[in-house]
């Protein structure tokens, strides 16, 4: 399968190529925690792609001595070149080309760097769309957009679901036909209208760097006591999640969404060494979710990444209550008030 993703034809190199593109964040429903090989995935999982939480990458490629350098609106980042580096090497085994060029990287987020979001994601599939937007100029065929997230996910993996749709599932599934270990599909089609245009406020609790790292945490599952259940679990919800999101049964969406923040959390909580990343203030927003939900009955719930951040989904239709929710109640948790608006957008674009 990999072998697919080869370039074997020849190119015609060109002395100089650039390019800019920009790729947004996304957020998982159904969540992806364990992993073995090359950044495959141990369960399947699907996410709605945001909007304004976006990286902007240019590149600019030069033939000559392979390396790079690489700057952050225009300042140098060396923290960010050893994960650079390590993806160039993986990439070149699919794009041989890449071999023969300097590579100029410069890139930027539209959310604030330090906001405990991370910025992987959107950052591999920006520069993953850069690289093939140079394959497509140097073979002269058209933009590849499965090969685009089969890169992608060699940086990061859930970074292979911010390329292409609104909601991008990932992983062998066994009820979807098209599913893959190795990139990420699109499942705009199966959204009910309610979910097109869903809103995700994200309350930015803590801004600090995590205490365990995403890689540190999948390679955790590997001897984790409730690994085959939570495997077998990421299958069946994934199935149920997609029958609510295509009949916009938003009931059964809230409940599967919120189990399944609150189980990746619990292996967190489960594994040798065992962690938390939730913060007092993450429980005290899901606690004024639950009993805002109840007294009004707006289908509002809450997922988590793998931080003390809390994602708040809801239809567009009640941005006016959600958003004075916000003011009144919910800003007081979050660090400096901080909050981030943000909704489903459509995945990466050329700038
Ligand atoms: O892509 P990674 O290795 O940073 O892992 C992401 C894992 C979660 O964000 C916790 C879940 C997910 O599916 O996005």
């Amino acid at each position: 399968m990999e072998e697919n993703f080869k370039l074997i034809s020849q190119v015609e190199l060109k002395e100089s190529l650039a390019t800019t593109w920009q790729a947004p964040s996304n957020i998982a429903l159904v969540k992806y925690w364990g992993k073995y090989g090359m950044q495959l995935p141990a369960n399947p999982s699907i996410s709605f792609t945001l909007n304004a939480c976006r990286t902007i990458t240019s590149v600019k490629a030069t033939k000559g001595e392979p390396g790079f350098n690489i700057s952050y609106d225009g300042m140098p980042k060396p923290d960010f070149a050893s994960k650079i580096k390590a993806y160039l090497e993986r990439v070149v085994d699919y794009c041989p080309w890449v071999r023969n060029y300097y590579f100029d990287i410069d890139t930027h987020n539209t959310f604030p760097h330090s906001s405990g979001i991370a910025s992987s994601a959107s950052s591999m599939a920006a520069l993953s769309a850069c690289i093939m937007d140079f394959e497509s100029e140097l073979t002269g065929t058209a933009l590849d957009y499965h090969k685009m997230s089969f890169l992608s996910r060699l940086g990061s993996g859930s970074a292979c679901r911010s390329i292409q749709g609104a909601a991008v599932l990932w992983g062998a599934h066994k009820d979807t036909a098209n599913s893959s270990n190795f990139y990420g599909v699109d499942q705009t089609q199966l959204l009910h209208p309610v979910f097109q245009d869903f809103q995700d406020t994200i309350l930015l609790v803590d801004k600090g760097e995590k205490v365990v790292s995403s890689s540190v945490g999948h390679d955790l599952m590997n001897d984790h006591a409730f690994a085959k259940a939570r495997f077998e679990q990421a299958q069946k919800n994934l199935t149920t999640i997609k029958k609510a999101l295509q009949e916009g049964d938003l009931d059964t969406f809230i409940k599967i969404t919120e189990s399944e923040a609150l189980t990746l959390h619990a292996m967190m909580m489960t594994s040798h060494p065992y962690f938390i990343l939730m913060k007092p203030h993450t429980l005290s927003i899901i606690d004024e979710i639950w009993t805002f939900r109840k007294e009004t009955k707006i289908p509002v719930c809450f997922t988590l990444d793998a931080g003390a951040n809390v994602h708040m989904l809801f239809p567009s239709a009640y941005k006016t209550e959600l958003d004075e929710l916000m003011n009144n109640k919910l800003a007081s948790y979050c660090q400096n008030s901080h909050y981030i608006c943000d909704e489903i957008g459509t995945g990466a674009k050329k700038c």
